[in-house]
């Protein structure tokens, strides 16, 4: 199904251009390409990807050419500045999480957002020079590279030509920076490429000059043009200039970590997902755990009954992120107890069908001893799959460019617990474990995932989304594999939310009536909002038949062959 997406453009371009053209390109929302697949939150980003393998890379350095273009195509979430995490299954058998997530600098400190009162500054973790974490992603890209074919510099080439030449930008994009645009003048500290004197229009072209000559620099001297010399110093002197406290230190410091991916079984598959710094895979274990024992498929899709199980194992989880998960560097969770599935079941021995259990009498498990963010998912020809989430945080993060070298800042700081019991931008509290200290990582959401059947990649998933990321993965997992929808229903279909607190089910606009009507009869209280959560899925079946998906909520879109 193809979206043509700047028809205004092909007034002026003509249909003479090839496809993935950046003066006119389309939107692909579904494929079922024979070899390889990537979905991404932009075509042009999904493009340099099916390109890459087109011309002999595999999964990852499809991954790794997909994330660059998107830290040029898509401003708002795809980053140099930011951070993210990749889970990857390779085709030997080999199982990979790289962690590659912000860390706090050397400088901050757990009451640094408190004012004299002690009340929490929250737009200080969230605007600006102090919201910044030091950024994970160049060194995560090149982690990851280990596992790639092909030479850096032709990966981060396509990227280098969209900010250098420029690309058309998307009335969704023209509307992001249009919104931003008195943010982008008061915190910044020199002019940056995303303000122009006149509105965005959808059919613009987009140049980002300065972030050319960064990308070029990563290209020629590989990590150290960006965490060294030239780009490093651009950032200290960016910090100097708007009063933030990352260092050239910071900077040289970073290290983004392989990790030991979190894999446990559902049902017959195989869930290989992000562990911690990450709460989503924990997340997704404890929710799937608590269900798996209910007759769902019997019950049925968005069925009162379904639902209601569904938010009450939702709930629990939440409870127990706020409590007890963190940066494991600097934390101990109590990880093989709250995922044990006796722990799980007793979770669920206060669940009452057909009533609400308030939240309030749902806290954290007693055991003895956690809004822009963007996903791809990539299959290559060789089965080898790759799940990655990455983000700035909030829609363009700190909304800070770094003068010269033109690429923004994430506001990660405020995934931290700034104030215990303080929520943050997504509503989540946190407590001790997801305190502020030096080096230390924030706790996040991204659920990157692949779940395997018989050792093979089935479905690859993740999405951004916030705290909404976890229950979004949780139920793209049902709806794919217990609810049997077809791929594209399992990305579209309306999503239900509950995070302990506020005690609330959000739902998005086209969720069922009658369902909802059931369930507050029950003393569920319903909230209507969203759209949320662009989902990116890559479905393998038993035959062979690869399907790709780009969610409908945004400019998302697939490519293949
Ligand atoms: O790591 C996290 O959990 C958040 N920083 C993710 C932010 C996000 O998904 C925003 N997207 N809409």
């Amino acid at each position: 199904m193809r979206f043509p997406l700047i028809s205004v453009l092909l007034l002026y371009t003509g249909a003479a251009l090839a496809q993935s053209s950046p003066y006119n390109y389309q939107v692909t929302k579904y494929m079922t390409p024979r070899r390889y697949a990537v979905v991404s939150a932009h075509p042009l980003a999904s493009e340099a990807g099916a390109q890459v393998m087109k011309a002999g890379g595999n999964a990852v350095d499809a991954a790794i050419a997909t994330q660059l273009a998107l830290a040029v195509v898509y401003p708002e979430a795809g980053n140099l500045g930011g951070g993210g995490f990749m889970v990857a299954r390779l085709r030997n058998g080999q199982s990979l999480a790289i962690d590659y997530r912000e860390m706090a600098p050397q400088k901050a400190h757990r009451d640094m957002y408190l004012d004299g009162n002690g009340n929490a500054q929250t737009r200080l973790s969230l605007d600006g020079h102090l919201a910044a974490g030091v950024p994970g992603t160049v060194a995560g890209l090149f982690a990851s590279h280990q596992y790639a074919k092909l030479p850096f510099a032709k990966l981060v080439a396509p990227a280098i030509k969209l900010a250098e030449k420029g690309f058309v930008i998307t009335e969704r994009e023209a509307a992001g920076l249009n919104r931003r645009k008195e943010d982008f003048i008061r915190l910044n500290t020199m002019p940056t490429a995303f303000v122009k004197d006149t509105p965005w229009k959808a059919g613009d072209t987009l140049v980002q000059k300065d972030l050319a000559r960064t990308l070029r620099l990563i290209a020629q001297k590989g990590a150290a043009g960006f965490y060294e010399g030239e780009t490093a110093e651009k950032v200290v002197a960016e910090m100097r200039r708007g009063g933030g406290i990352i260092s050239a230190a910071d900077l040289k410091g970073y290290r983004a970590k392989p990790r030991q991916p979190l894999q446990f079984k559902f049902r017959g598959y195989d869930i290989l997902t992000m562990p911690l710094p990450s709460s989503g895979g924990v997340g997704i274990q404890q929710m799937l755990g608590m269900v798996e024992s209910y007759p769902l498929e019997e019950w049925g899709f968005h069925s009162v009954q379904s639902v209601q199980v569904m938010i009450e194992a939702e709930r629990r989880a939440y409870a127990d992120r706020a409590k007890f998960l963190g940066d494991p560097d600097f934390t101990s969770p109590p990880l093989a107890a709250i995922t044990q599935p006796s722990y799980l079941k007793t979770r669920m021995q206060t669940f009452t069908p057909g009533r609400a259990t308030p939240s309030e009498a749902v806290q954290a498990g007693l055991v003895k001893e956690s809004m822009q963010t963007t996903h791809l998912s990539v299959l290559d020809a060789d089965g080898n799959a790759v799940s990655v989430t990455t983000t700035l945080n909030g829609g363009y993060g700190s909304k800070v460019v770094v003068g010269g070298a033109g690429f923004l800042l994430n506001n990660e700081m405020d995934d931290f617990s700034v104030k215990p019991g303080t929520p943050n931008m997504y509503g989540l509290i946190g407590a001790e474990a997801n305190a502020i200290a030096p080096r230390k990582r924030m706790l996040s959401s991204m659920t990157p995932t692949i779940v395997l059947q018989h050792n093979r990649p089935v479905l690859i998933a993740g999405t951004p989304g916030g705290s909404t990321i976890i229950t979004s993965v949780f139920q793209t997992i049902l709806n794919a594999l217990v609810f049997n929808l077809d791929a594209q229903t399992t990305v579209n279909a309306p999503k239900f939310h509950h995070q302990w607190l506020p005690d609330e089910v959000r739902i998005e606009q086209d969720f069922p009536d009658s369902t909802r009507a059931a369930l507050e009869k029950m003393g569920y209280k319903f909230v209507k909002s969203g759209p949320w959560s662009r989902t990116e899925v890559i479905k393998i079946h038993p035959d062979g038949k690869i399907e790709a998906v780009g969610d409908k909520r945004g400019d998302d879109s697939a490519a293949g062959e």
